[in-house]
């Protein structure tokens, strides 16, 4: 079992720094208007997902963990809200060039080949489209052997400051990039009570959830002061596309 079989086994509805209460405010202060079509990279069990549909949004949401799909299609019934989910990794998006308006990421990208991920979000992005990433960013000293423990128990592929970040970004071509959130602390996350949370198991009686909670406490405790946060917002500029 791997961190993220992990998060899909508990249900886990907002597996990102801030938690759900973070993607409201978030939204809040974005007023994406009702109708825009949004792709939601590495939605796993749907929750934002199926609140972006309620609000009237046509969503799009892809995920490359089966098992996070099948709770997120649950949900979406639960919810009687239509989301259209895909299978699929970021790095080879199984969609149209310039095809959505939004593209949504909350704590996926440092999972993935960033070049890959950053790429494909600006190739299905129209011109003049809106990028909204939430990652986990590098706010103290990066040793060989932090990131080595970070991608063996997490999958984290990639760590970054937020100027190498901004830098990233304006590499792949966007513009407009801002930072709307930025914390040097990662603070807490999954501490919002979600309704319709499915759990496989009982967590405190598996052993392996135990045992990968453990290490999940004692990398908190080593690295998590060299953690922090960020949401960056970008846009596709029109000239980007007619390259
Ligand atoms: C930390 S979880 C965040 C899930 C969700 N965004 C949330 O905030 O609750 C990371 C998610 O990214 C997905 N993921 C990781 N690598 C991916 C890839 N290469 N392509 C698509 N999804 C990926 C995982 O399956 C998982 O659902």
């Amino acid at each position: 079992m791997d961190y993220h079989d992990l998060l899909a086994r508990l249900g886990e509805g907002s597996a990102h720094p801030g938690g759900f209460s973070a993607t409201l405010q978030l939204l809040d202060t974005l007023s994406i208007p009702a109708g825009v079509h949004i792709l939601e990279i590495g939605c796993g069990t749907g929750r934002t997902a199926c609140h972006l549909a309620r609000h009237g949004c046509r969503v799009t949401a892809v995920d490359l963990h089966r098992h996070m799909l099948d709770k997120a299609v649950r949900r979406a019934r639960k919810e009687r809200v239509d989301v259209r989910f895909i299978q699929a990794d970021v790095a080879a998006l199984p969609l149209p060039d310039n095809h959505v308006d939004v593209v949504f990421i909350e704590s996926v990208t440092i999972f993935t080949p960033w070049r890959k991920a950053l790429s494909e979000y600006s190739r299905v992005l129209k011109p003049g489209g809106l990028l909204v990433d939430r990652e986990m960013i590098l706010s103290g000293r990066k040793t060989d052997l932090m990131s080595r423990k970070l991608k063996q128990f997490y999958g984290i592929r990639t760590l970054a400051t937020v100027l190498g970040w901004k830098k990233r970004l304006r590499e792949y071509g966007f513009s407009n990039i801002e930072v709307k959130e930025h914390s040097r602390k990662m603070g807490k996350w999954g501490v919002d009570h979600d309704p319709l949370r499915e759990m496989d198991m009982n967590w405190l009686e598996d052993e392996n959830v135990q045992r990968m909670s453990r290490t999940n406490d004692r990398l908190l405790m080593k690295y998590g002061k060299r953690l922090g946060y960020a949401v960056f917002t970008a846009r596709v500029p029109s000239e980007a596309k007619h390259k």
